[in-house]
């Protein structure tokens, strides 16, 4: 069955309403469930296909169409509205007993005999925010304002992608009216790279993720706000109307999930104080690795009724409370400011500090990024400074916050050569630059660092300080000696011992068979992180072609632009790189490429399958992966792209969705016989 043809028997309408409930629901799969079903090209096919109809009908268009999330024209000012209800803020320590003593108090509070169970989640770190549906449409959102009154940013909330502007139905039907609070925010990676972007074009950085949210919210044009890397969580319901059957958090949280709403992730139910105490220590732990802020935990207290019954102050509710982390922010003084050299030959100010915990790790060097920022910060040798830390991300100096009492006429400024290596340094926008790429130790001892990084080659104890050592001690002088490395000579050097030696000998010799993908990124070629070392790497599948391949085969992977394909080509180009590349390749280095895919190129190419029910030969997610590997798409909804419904024992609703449709059904036998024609191996 064509889609041309299906277009011919449906009304402009319903084919409107149809693609605007399946771009609705892979909205939800993607930024809701993380499970996408469909690829961005099949996504972009129906989107695409949407925006024509409208156009073509624009009697058609509802303001509630995925088309519709940013269009808006750029507002003059915010107006000021009144919350549905009153937006809270939380009553919040930092010490393990006041959170006992509150849990007492709640306890007492809500009667003997009274069950208390907390549902505990993130605090999350960003901007709180109203969103307000009626009939299951977005029809507004605010800022959390001064808790009563907010500002109207309904425009700039509709840009967020995982905001749903229409609830989903499906599993429950939403309310007349339901208001809900939700924590706006900026995940670590994309905040870097804005700040990056800002910071490349002249602007001034955010200091953390909360303050981009923040902003990027309050943008009077939409557009600006749609270009910003937002996301949100939403944790409650602050009014509601002719809403049943929601008695506790735990439903209260079923029905958000219900209608599309992300909830917190990882959230968990306790019994008592014990229990909010080992919660915060556990995502303490693991608050480096998330991909986003969180600075404490919450307990809410699970019955609704029990809540009302406690009631609120003026400013905070009685039934819950935040159990903060120690903050990621210092003071501490500079002590001095040095240039160090990176991989790249960028020249950076680092400001090395008097010692200061941060968040629980001991912090005594931040990065100062460039000389404009050192300028701008004003920043000098025996200034007290706010220093900060967010996951993963190198230490920065926020801001001073006390002056030292040393001269400060003359600020720092970068040597006119490299401390290194001596080279005469050269600008690059707000850069300052090592030229001298293949010979400055201070380069090559970066690069061996980003070589042995976790996402590259993965070689435990190739830290900083050892591959300083191992570059000014000429036992590596370029990237194929490190697998020429013997356990005497690394011996000799200071800091290692027998075992040391042994071991990071071991780890070079483990780590020198390795993925393609992790090969590419270790080689630090410009442009290319894990995301674009990864997608070459699957679709080339073997480095001799990544190594020969023109501007134009570099273009046809997906997400690769022509300003990267510049950078990569210039490296393989490069004479030094070339000679590098063929040393650690013969024979140091052992490439795992991806496996190419079945024999006979792609016989199923253009065809798509759904398959449902239990099928004899294979299972589901086998029969998937077969057509797949043979060019087709797999896909778990029936629609107007379907061609084939694969049907098992026991099949679902899938099967009565294909007879409706016409869509051709196959049984096993019929399978393997179009697999058969097609000369694919069942
Ligand atoms: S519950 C009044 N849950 O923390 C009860 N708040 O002052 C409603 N926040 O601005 C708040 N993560 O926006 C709740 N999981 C979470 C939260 C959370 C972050 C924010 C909230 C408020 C601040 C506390």
């Amino acid at each position: 069955m064509s889609t041309s043809g299906k277009k011919a028997r449906t009304s402009p309408r319903k084919r409107a309403e149809e693609l605007r409930r399946e771009i609705r629901r892979h909205d939800y799969l993607y930024y809701v469930e993380n499970r996408p079903e469909i690829s961005d090209e099949e996504y972009d096919d129906l989107f695409r296909e949407l925006v024509e109809l409208e156009k073509e009908h624009p009697e058609l268009l509802t303001d509630d169409s995925p088309t519709q999330r940013v269009g808006a024209e750029p507002l003059d000012a915010f107006p000021t509205v009144q919350h549905t209800a009153p937006m809270l803020s939380l009553d919040s320590s930092r010490e393990e007993a006041d959170v006992r003593r509150f849990d007492e108090r709640v306890r007492d509070g809500v009667g003997e005999g009274a069950e208390v169970r907390w549902v505990m989640e993130p605090k999350l770190d960003g901007a709180s925010v109203e969103l307000v549906y009626e009939d299951g449409i977005l029809t507004r959102a605010a800022t959390r304002g001064d808790g009563r009154k907010g500002e109207r940013i309904t425009e700039n909330v509709r840009t967020i992608p995982a905001v749903p502007l229409r609830l989903r139905e499906e599993d429950r039907t939403p309310p007349p009216m339901v208001a809900v609070r939700g924590e706006v925010l900026m995940r670590l990676g994309p905040f870097e790279a804005l700040n990056e972007q800002l910071m490349q074009a002249g602007k001034e950085p955010f200091a953390n993720p909360r303050n981009a949210a923040a902003g990027a919210l309050r943008q009077l044009d939409p557009k600006v706000t749609a270009s910003r890397p937002l996301d949100i969580f939403v944790y409650d319901i602050l009014a509601s109307e002719g809403l049943e059957g929601v008695d506790t958090q735990t439903e209260v949280r079923r029905a958000l999930s219900a209608w599309g709403l992300r909830t917190p992730e990882f959230e968990v139910l306790a019994e008592s104080a014990d229990g909010i105490v080992a919660y915060h220590a556990d995502l303490m732990a693991c608050r480096d690795d998330l991909e986003y802020e969180i600075d404490g935990v919450v307990a809410k207290l699970d019955d609704l009724a029990a809540r009302d019954r406690l009631g609120s102050t003026s400013r905070h509710p009685r039934w819950a409370y935040a159990f903060k982390f120690p903050p990621r922010k210092e003071l501490t003084r500079v002590l001095k400011i040095v240039p160090s050299v990176g991989r790249t030959g960028v020249v950076t100010p680092v400001a090395m500090m008097r010692p200061v915990e941060i968040g629980g790790v001991t912090v005594s060097r931040a990065s100062l990024h460039n000389i404009e920022q050192v300028h701008r910060l004003d920043v000098h040798e025996g200034d007290t400074v706010r220093v900060q830390r967010a996951g993963d991300v190198i230490p920065q100096v926020v801001e001073v916050v006390e002056k030292g009492s040393g001269k400060r006429e003359k600020p720092f400024e970068l040597p006119e050569r490299c401390p290194s290596c001596g080279t005469e340094l050269i600008r690059r926008g707000p850069y300052t630059v090592c030229p001298n790429s293949f010979e400055c130790p201070a380069q090559l001892a970066g690069r061996l660092v980003h070589f042995g990084s976790r996402d590259a080659l993965d070689i435990e104890g190739l830290g900083e300080e050892t591959a300083r050592l191992l570059v000014s001690e000429e036992l590596v002088r370029e990237l194929p000696d490190l697998f020429e490395l013997e356990p005497g000579q690394l011996e000799a050097l200071e800091g290692f011992a027998e075992k040391s030696a042994t071991n990071l000998v071991d780890a070079i010799g483990k780590a020198s068979k390795t993925e393609l993908r992790r090969f590419l990124y270790g080689l630090g070629i410009p442009e290319v992180g894990t995301a674009v070392a990864r997608d070459l790497a699957e679709h080339f599948r073997s480095f001799e072609k990544i190594r020969g391949a023109s501007e134009e085969e570099l273009e046809e992977v997906e997400g690769i632009g022509p300003k990267m394909t510049e950078g990569i080509r210039a490296f393989f180009q490069e004479p030094h790189n070339r000679h590098i590349l063929d040393h650690l390749l013969d024979g140091r280095v052992t490439l795992i490429e991806p496996a190419a895919p079945a024999e006979g190129g792609r016989p199923l190419e253009g065809l798509t399958f759904v398959f449902t029910g239990g099928l004899e030969r294979f299972s589901r997610s086998q029969a998937k992966e077969l057509v797949e590997a043979n060019g087709a798409r797999a896909t778990s909804s029936v629609s107007g792209e379907t061609d084939y419904v694969v049907v098992g024992e026991d099949p679902g609703s899938k099967l009565d969705e294909a007879r409706e449709r016409g869509v051709n059904t196959l049984d096993e036998e019929g399978f393997l016989a179009l697999l058969a024609e097609r000369g694919v191996e069942g």
